[in-house]
């Protein structure tokens, strides 16, 4: 079966990346080394997920989503890169900006715009700046 990205040219996905069967990505997105996403997927257009970014079975990522790995970032050197998770049928409103070294629950959904600090807990719905 495997996974969809609706224009290959348009997308940047890295070899190592591991997608699931059944998840599609829409266009100008970027997936970086060694993420990995899961079944069943729904990533929209204009989403960037970096290295240390690991989506779940069924999670929907709107348009314009931005995850990040590095917490302190300079343009000198990485620092340090931290691991991101959103857990199983979670849902992302457009827009929304994730700071890395968070879990995002199983089922759990982000409000439109949101910008996510903490870990948010499963089934329950954040969202705003920063997000609660
Ligand atoms: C967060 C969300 C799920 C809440 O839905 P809801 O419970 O039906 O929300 P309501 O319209 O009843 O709004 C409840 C309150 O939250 C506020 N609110 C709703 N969404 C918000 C958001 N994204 N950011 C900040 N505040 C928000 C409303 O202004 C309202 O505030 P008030 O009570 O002070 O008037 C929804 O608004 C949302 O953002 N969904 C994501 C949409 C999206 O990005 N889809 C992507 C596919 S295109």
């Amino acid at each position: 079966m495997g996974y969809k990205i609706w224009n290959p040219h348009l997308c940047w996905i890295a070899p190592d990346a591991q997608i699931g069967d059944g998840t599609t990505i829409g266009n100008f997105t970027e997936v970086g080394f060694g993420v990995k996403i899961g079944k069943n997927c729904k990533i929209q257009a204009f989403v960037f997920i970096p290295k240390g970014v690991t989506l779940e079975d069924n999670v929907f990522i709107g348009p314009a989503t931005t995850f990040t790995n590095d917490r302190y970032p300079t343009a000198k050197a990485y620092g340090k890169f931290e691991q991101t998770t959103v857990q199983e049928g979670a849902n992302i409103g457009a827009g929304s900006t994730i700071r890395c070294g968070i879990t995002i629950g199983k089922g759990a959904t982000i409000g439109a715009g949101s910008v996510v600090t903490r870990d948010v807990p499963a089934f329950s719905t954040v969202k705003g700046v920063a997000a609660k």
